[in-house]
């Protein structure tokens, strides 16, 4: 079996369902549920025996422990962390606690449990860090995209959390060979997807009537990737990656964020024509530019394709496309998710 942590939030949980698609090998879900954790996310498998849910925070040490000796895993699967690079911007202390301090207890307790093995068990071993590509910092527009070996250069108090904890991960291979591997992926879209990111957001604003809120110019660049191609791409590291090696994942489809809004406003106002025959796109609208804001990203993937044969399936039209029909048809996710928490934060940062 494994342990996958902070598998109730968005990407996470779209590898659970992608992970027990795939095998009957059981998948025990350590998460915090912060706002960004719904288990509503997973409720497709309540009563599925291959399925746990454990309330609980990576850094606490006791009971990461306990989870590993009593169910002895082939490998743990680390997702958790807080992940919004404004809610960083606003309060950066939950990002160093969790990312930074409880990514080393993680490691520690891993640690812990893997000198215990036997030899043969030892080199089975995987401990997989989920990262971003913020770590890398930002671009310029005829840069080549970020590869493994670029400087790591993180701009916002989210991207430098995470590159401490990549480093930390990458210490914990080179000082006590804990068998690791890290994945650095670019911008994902999909199902599940909280609501306070661009995507989901404008989605979600644009069918309630409300404005979508572009950053500055809105010419800042993303490498767009469908959320289920990541989760595929973690399962290709898991089982075949390098141990001690880190994999670039992208999806190779750089758009600036005003083009994505435009794309989306097009495919609704097909989808869901408004009364009045206007488009959805009058609803844009520029705000404050968010600062530090980082220009480009994009991802060089080819290593993860020439050694483990991965690449994505969808583009960003097919991906877009089959994310605005999720929203379309799940109302009732939507309407749960955009209460309580997230009603604060809209208020907070958009006034
Ligand atoms: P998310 O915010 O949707 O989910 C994070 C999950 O972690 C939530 O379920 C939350 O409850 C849980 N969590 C938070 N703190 C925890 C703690 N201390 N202990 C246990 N669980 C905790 O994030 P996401 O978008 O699904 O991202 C998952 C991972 O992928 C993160 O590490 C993120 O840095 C990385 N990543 C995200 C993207 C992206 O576009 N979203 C791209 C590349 C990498
Ligand atoms: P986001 O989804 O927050 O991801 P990240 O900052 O990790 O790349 O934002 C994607 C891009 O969209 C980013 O350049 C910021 C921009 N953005 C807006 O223009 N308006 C918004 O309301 C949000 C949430 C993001």
């Amino acid at each position: 079996m494994i342990i996958v942590t902070g598998g109730a939030g968005f990407i996470g949980s779209n590898f659970i369902h992608t992970w027990l698609e795939q095998t009957d090998e059981p998948i025990i879900n350590l998460d915090k549920l912060t706002y960004a954790g719904n288990p509503e996310n997973l409720l497709v498998f309540q009563g599925d025996k291959r399925y746990s849910l454990v309330q609980g925070d990576i850094g606490d040490r006791t009971l990461v422990t306990r989870l590993l000796t009593e169910h002895r895993p082939r490998a743990v699967v680390n997702f958790a962390a807080e992940s919004h690079v404004d809610r960083s911007i606003h309060g950066p202390g939950e990002f160093i606690t969790t990312n930074i301090n409880g990514t080393f207890h993680l490691l520690e307790s891993v640690r812990g449990f893997w000198e215990t093995l036997t030899t043969e068990a030892k080199q089975s071993f995987r401990f997989l860090h989920v990262s971003t590509d913020e770590v890398y910092g930002t671009l310029t527009p005829d840069a080549p995209p970020f590869s493994e070996t670029n400087p790591y250069e993180p701009n916002s108090p989210y991207a430098a959390s995470k590159a401490a904890s990549d480093h930390l991960v990458r210490a914990w291979h080179h000082t006590y060979g804990l068998p690791v591997l890290t994945t650095n992926c670019s911008n994902n879209y999909g199902p599940f997807h909280f609501p306070e990111k661009l995507i989901p957001l404008v989605i979600l604003n644009a069918l309630a009537g409300k404005p979508l809120p572009i950053y500055g110019d809105g010419q800042q660049v993303r490498d767009w990737l469908y959320v289920l191609d990541h989760a595929r791409a973690i399962i290709r590291v898991l089982e075949s990656g390098n141990v001690g090696d880190t994999y670039n994942i992208g999806g190779n489809q750089e758009k600036t964020n005003l083009s994505v809004v435009q794309t989306i406003c097009s495919h609704l106002d097909a989808l869901r024509p408004k009364t009045d025959g206007s488009s959805y796109s009058d609803q844009i609208t520029f705000v404050k530019d968010r600062p530090g804001h980082d220009r480009r990203y994009a991802i060089n993937a080819s290593k993860i394709k020439r050694e483990l044969g991965w690449e994505p399936q969808e583009t960003f039209e097919s991906g877009l496309k089959q994310t605005i029909k999720w929203y379309l048809d799940n109302q009732q996710w939507v309407e749960h998710v955009t209460s309580g928490d997230y009603r604060q934060w809209v208020q907070k940062q958009y006034g």
